[in-house]
């Protein structure tokens, strides 16, 4: 199944509660021409629920400005994507079995079919997932490379199923955290110096060395 047609599955997924409960559609991901970098947040949030897409509301526009700032397109050169693709009740982290139905559904499958370079997940939330380090806390997760082996989800049927593949992960912090930190120029940095730590690690070009402010 290529990735488009993974899309409009996943548009009419009802495979959970998620679905029914605030969310109004499946926020599936924003990508573009085989790109080398995956970025994989949480889950969708109110802006995110009325658009369809990833990465609208306030953390969306933060998130938008660094990546332009190291010369990257949305829509062109990066896949984003969440965890979870449906928006949970009162923008809650979703729990880990939400996650890992959603992402045995979806993600996994995205990845696999993306194939990207590096995965740069943002928050703890898909770092921990990903990782499966879920009580490893975020000062010790972020700005690191880690190669890790993810299987593809065992879908009758599939012929991927059950194959696995090791994939370069990095983490940085969601960047709601510069909002909670009042849009702090340090907690800017330390994401920009993340992001370009992991993409310099993995050999991907970035046009910017300007610091992110
Ligand atoms: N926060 C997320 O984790 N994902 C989005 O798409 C928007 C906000």
């Amino acid at each position: 199944m290529n990735l488009n047609q993974l899309f409009s599955e996943c548009k009419g997924c009802k495979a959970c509660h998620l679905r029914y409960d605030a969310a109004t559609q499946v926020v599936p991901w924003e990508t573009g021409d085989n790109p080398e970098i995956m970025f994989v947040s949480e889950a969708p949030g109110m802006q995110e629920d009325k658009t369809g897409l990833p990465y609208q509301g306030a953390a969306g526009k933060l998130f938008t400005k660094m990546v332009t700032a190291l010369g990257y397109k949305r829509g062109e050169d990066l896949h984003v994507t969440n965890i979870v693709k449906c928006r949970p009740s009162k923008n809650r982290t979703p729990t880990y079995d939400e996650r890992h139905v959603c992402a045995n559904k979806w993600l996994l499958r995205e990845i696999f079919s993306v194939n990207p370079k590096i995965i740069i997940c943002l928050g703890l939330a898909s770092g921990q997932f990903l990782l499966d380090k879920p009580d490893t806390k975020m000062k010790e997760l972020h700005g690191t490379i880690y190669t890790k082996t993810l299987m593809y989800p065992n879908i009758p049927g599939d012929k991927l199923a059950g194959t696995e593949k090791r994939f370069q992960i990095g983490v940085t912090y969601h960047p709601s955290y510069i909002i909670y930190n009042g849009y702090s120029p340090a907690v800017k940095r330390l994401i920009w110096n993340d992001v370009t730590s992991i993409l310099d690690n993995v050999g991907v070009k970035y046009t910017s060395r300007n610091q992110h402010t």
